[in-house]
């Protein structure tokens, strides 16, 4: 009988890429995925560590999973993602039921580690080496075969903004040979992937050899079966001529781009480091809207950084009217230990929750004027999966919103013109249209 592997994921969609390509992986030594924790010969957490608690989260999880095997025999307990890279050592320390910790680079080592693994040896691997990596999971097939796949183009960062760990828990920017991307970009069309998402932490940064993220764009938009392309999470500051061209000659790629700004004020910018102004991020902005006016942005905002001020915040607040971001992140400043902001003073916490309820208020209401216009109209929809209960489809928008209609399991991975009858914030609702003649919004 097969060996069961239960796998939980925190953070990015990076981690969600990481944690699939994990189990592609363990499928070689026998490793079957399960959905029940407490099925589970293997239990392997990925965490993230962008925020607050998130080792705490870790402990947490860990003291639940021991529980649940009180009275039976304990699983192997593997942490891998960002916490498990900037804590290693620390954490074996200090939960004894950990076994092996594996960093972001070190997973591809998996089965060596699971299979050579004894009680007495607790092991952590931690080192970056992205190269191996992907030369050695460019040899295992990425066994998606969903409407919308992930695809890890980049990885890692060389920006080292004030408050961010990425660069200490991903390492140095890496850009995966060019043709190791189109080759897994064919495989999952092949296997059914109408969407690619290509992802990095700084997609945009791409660069091999003389290959830019646009040259990608170009190369899968040419694979037959990949109806929709998007990429995330660029920097504004790596927005070049040719990647803001492809919004004027791409067929493929969503009219939708996740451009975190961070702040609207460039006092606060400049302490973030962030290497870029408001000016060239509405400069970048206007020129992409020139080219296609129907591409929307969306981004993310750190509220009440260190030195913020009310009118750097409401410099913020008014960037959000001005810009009309939808789908967008926001989030309280949080230390985070090893960074350069890490021990600043900060806001606050009465003043900081108040700027965050404004942003997310002003950002709710782009969102709901966006879905509000889309009330009535025909629009594309790719269908991923029927709803729990089985009567309907969810599907996505080209900007990314959940969209719900009546369907069966047929409409699954097509691209369907549906009807938007309804909308509230994060939702639309809608009938598919069987005449195509009708104009798409
Ligand atoms: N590379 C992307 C960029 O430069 O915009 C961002 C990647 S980061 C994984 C995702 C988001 O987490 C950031 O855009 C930022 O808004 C948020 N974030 C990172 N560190 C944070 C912190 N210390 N406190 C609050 N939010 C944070
Ligand atoms: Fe973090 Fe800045 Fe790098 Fe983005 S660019 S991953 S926010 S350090
Ligand atoms: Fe979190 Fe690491 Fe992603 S810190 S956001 S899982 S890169």
């Amino acid at each position: 009988m097969n060996k069961k592997i239960f796998i939980k994921t925190f953070g990015c969609q990076m981690n969600e890429y990481d944690s699939k390509r994990i189990y592609d992986v363990v499928r070689k030594i026998g490793f079957e995925k399960t959905d029940q924790c407490k099925d589970a010969d293997c239990y392997l957490l990925n965490t993230c560590h962008i925020r607050d608690k998130a080792s705490e989260k870790v402990y947490h999880e860990i003291g639940r999973v021991k529980k649940i095997f009180r009275s039976k025999k304990k699983p192997l307990v593997i942490v891998a993602g960002c916490v498990a890279q900037a804590e290693n050592q620390e954490m074996l320390r200090r939960e004894p039921y950990i076994d092996l910790i594996l960093g972001p680079q070190a997973y591809y080592k998996i089965n060596d580690k699971i299979l050579n693994f004894t009680e007495k040896q607790k092991v952590d691997e931690t080192d970056f080496d992205a190269v191996s990596k992907f030369e050695y999971l460019s040899r295992i097939k990425n066994k998606i075969g969903k409407a919308t796949s992930f695809l890890t183009i980049q990885e890692g960062c060389d920006k080292f903004c004030h408050f961010c760990v990425v660069p200490y828990t991903r390492g140095p920017e890496y850009s995966r040979p060019f043709d190791q991307i189109i080759t897994e970009a064919k495989s999952l069309a092949d296997q059914g992937s109408k969407e690619i998402i290509l992802l990095g932490q700084n997609v945009n940064a791409y660069s091999d050899k003389h290959k830019r993220l646009s040259n990608i764009i170009y190369e899968i938009e040419k694979i037959k079966n990949v109806e929709r392309v998007r990429f995330t999470t660029s920097h504004p500051k790596d927005m070049t001529d040719d990647l803001i061209d492809v919004y004027k000659d791409s067929k493929k790629l969503m009219p939708l781009i996740h451009l975190p700004v961070q702040s609207g004020s460039n006092k606060i910018l400049n302490l973030m480091n962030r290497k870029h102004t408001i000016e060239e991020f509405l400069r970048t902005y206007e020129r992409i809207k020139k080219i296609n006016p129907f591409v929307e942005f969306s981004s993310d905002f750190i509220i009440a950084y260190p030195g913020e001020e009310e009118k750097d915040f409401m410099e913020t607040l008014n960037l959000i009217k001005e810009v009309r971001f939808i789908n967008s992140y926001s989030f309280i400043f949080s230390p985070r230990p090893g960074t350069v902001a890490g021990s600043l003073q900060t806001i606050d916490k009465k003043i900081s929750v108040k700027r965050l309820e404004k942003v997310q208020e002003a950002l709710f209401n782009n969102q709901i004027e966006k879905n509000k216009s889309l009330e009535n109209k025909i629009i594309n929809v790719l269908s991923e999966n029927q709803t729990e209960d089985k009567t309907k489809i969810f599907g996505r928008s080209e900007y990314m919103t959940p969209v719900i209609f009546d369907g069966n399991k047929k409409d699954v991975g097509k691209i369907l013109k549906i009807k938007i009858y309804k909308s509230n914030r994060n939702t639309l609702f809608g009938k598919a249209i069987n005449n195509i003649d009708q104009k798409v919004a």
